[in-house]
């Protein structure tokens, strides 16, 4: 998927392997590029049709930042294809602020080679929000792809054969990730934080899909001098970072510094074509480049996979996506006729509530919040799902009506519930 950088790159090469006769399983596929700016998608899809005529390339307008125009496509997606071989999910943005000196300064001066595979060169911006009201970067590199992945499950069971997600994850997605702010609209490392999330939900659906032919991987693209850096790149800035990174790769023969976005497509190429069987969804597949730039390889690495974080991730974007889905009744209506019900791990207490009381609970509550999933609140869930999350240490506040719960409060949620906060 994608207009431009690693993604057209995997467009290209999937193309080529069409129209060389090379891989039997992507003969005869179309190519679906899904984008934000539809200029650029037409001017991508003019290319890749003038190297191969004979292929079919079809344009969806996506934003994933958008719920709304994630399921927009999704849906078309849905509606316009009977299957759907491999996603992509490539689109991803780093929030960059400008250039952080004193980091370039350190960083090539106590790690030159690594430093090229870390954003210490670059300043990202903190608390930039989605028209949704999600963490920008969260919601562009994770929960877009995450809510399409959910629309377009039934379309991927009934593909013939394997379907295959494919995440571009990023080396840089070590342990940037605080369980209280997932979204990381506190923290200066919401790309890292991001790609960290994208490596846990990655073998979280793998898992979940044992037994189904759908399978979700990651890979790296390595270090490529993208549209990734436009932000901050001057024309003559840029070509002064790609001469550096190609000096960097003949010192050092770093297999990381693919450089260009062709060599960053070939772990998804891979990942795309190789057979099931020789694929391991705890592995993330690296995109990686000889001395000299005339081999590309695959270089596979453990996953650091934790699933206590993968749990409380998935339930996150689980409850938003279900609140984008469902949209909340109004509060007003019957209130006082609802009960309340306070969850704290397993135990469940009911009690007839009245907007006063509740008024005062909430205040009383509030002292308690740790900062909690950062749900919109209110929120509704089902009865079940209500308590399922009873064995996640969460507490909330909420009406029932039916078979519905209303979360009207978040008052802790963790991994580890500290105490009972209100009731008996
Ligand atoms: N470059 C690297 O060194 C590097 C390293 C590790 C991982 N990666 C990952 O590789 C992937 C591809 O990046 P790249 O290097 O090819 O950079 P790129 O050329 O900037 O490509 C990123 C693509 O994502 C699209 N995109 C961004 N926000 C979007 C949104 N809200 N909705 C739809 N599309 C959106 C961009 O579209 P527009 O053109 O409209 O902006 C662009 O086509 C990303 O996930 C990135 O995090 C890159």
């Amino acid at each position: 998927m994608l207009h431009s950088g690693v993604g057209l790159a995997i467009a290209q090469r999937l193309l080529l392997d069409r129209s060389a006769g090379k891989n039997e399983s992507v003969q005869g596929w179309t190519v679906v590029l899904a984008c934000r700016n539809q200029a650029k998608a037409e001017a991508a899809r003019k290319q890749l049709l003038k190297k191969e005529p004979q292929a079919t390339v079809d344009i969806i307008p996506l934003d994933t930042s958008s719920i709304q125009s994630v399921i927009n496509a999704s849906e078309t997606i849905a509606k316009q294809y009977s299957r759907l071989d491999v996603l992509f999910c490539n689109a991803g943005a780093m929030p960059i602020k400008g250039l952080n000196i004193p980091g370039c300064i350190r960083g090539l001066l106590t790690h030159p080679v690594e430093f090229f595979g870390t954003s210490e060169a670059l300043h990202q911006k903190v608390g930039v929000k989605s028209r949704d009201g999600l963490g920008m970067t969260f919601a562009t590199n994770v929960a877009g792809h995450y809510f399409m992945i959910k629309i377009l499950e039934p379309l991927m069971e009934r593909t013939p054969g394997e379907s295959r997600i494919i995440w571009t994850g990023s080396a840089a997605s070590e342990l940037e990730f605080d369980p209280s702010d997932i979204e990381h609209l506190k923290g200066d490392k919401p790309y890292e934080s991001s790609k960290y999330i994208i490596d846990q939900v990655s073998v979280y659906l793998d898992n979940k899909y044992a037994g189904t032919k759908i399978r979700s991987f990651t890979t790296e693209p390595g270090n490529v001098c993208s549209g990734f850096v436009d932000p901050i790149s001057n024309p003559i800035l840029k070509v002064l970072i790609v001469v550096v990174f190609y000096l960097v790769r003949l010192i050092s023969g770093s297999i990381r510094l693919t450089i260009t976005a062709y060599n960053g497509s070939i772990s998804n190429h891979y990942v795309a074509t190789a057979p099931a069987e020789t694929l391991d969804a705890r592995l993330k597949y690296y995109s990686s480049i000889s001395r000299l730039g005339e081999q590309g390889f695959v270089a596979p690495f453990p996953v650091k996979y934790d699933e206590a974080n993968a749990r409380i991730i998935v339930q996150y974007l689980d409850r938003i996506f279900a609140d984008a889905r469902n949209p909340i009744p109004d509060q007003n209506s019957n209130s006082d006729t609802r009960r309340g019900i306070g969850i704290n791990k397993g135990t469940r207490l009911l009690f007839p509530i009245i907007p006063r009381i509740y008024g005062s609970l909430e205040r009383h509550m509030d002292a308690w919040h740790c900062g909690g999933t950062g749900l919109q609140i209110p929120a509704r869930i089902s009865t079940s799902e209500a308590s399922a999350r009873t064995q996640q240490d969460e507490i909330f506040l909420a009406f029932t009506s039916g078979q519905d719960v209303t979360i009207l409060t978040w008052v802790y949620a963790a991994r580890k519930a500290v105490a009972t906060v209100y009731g008996g």
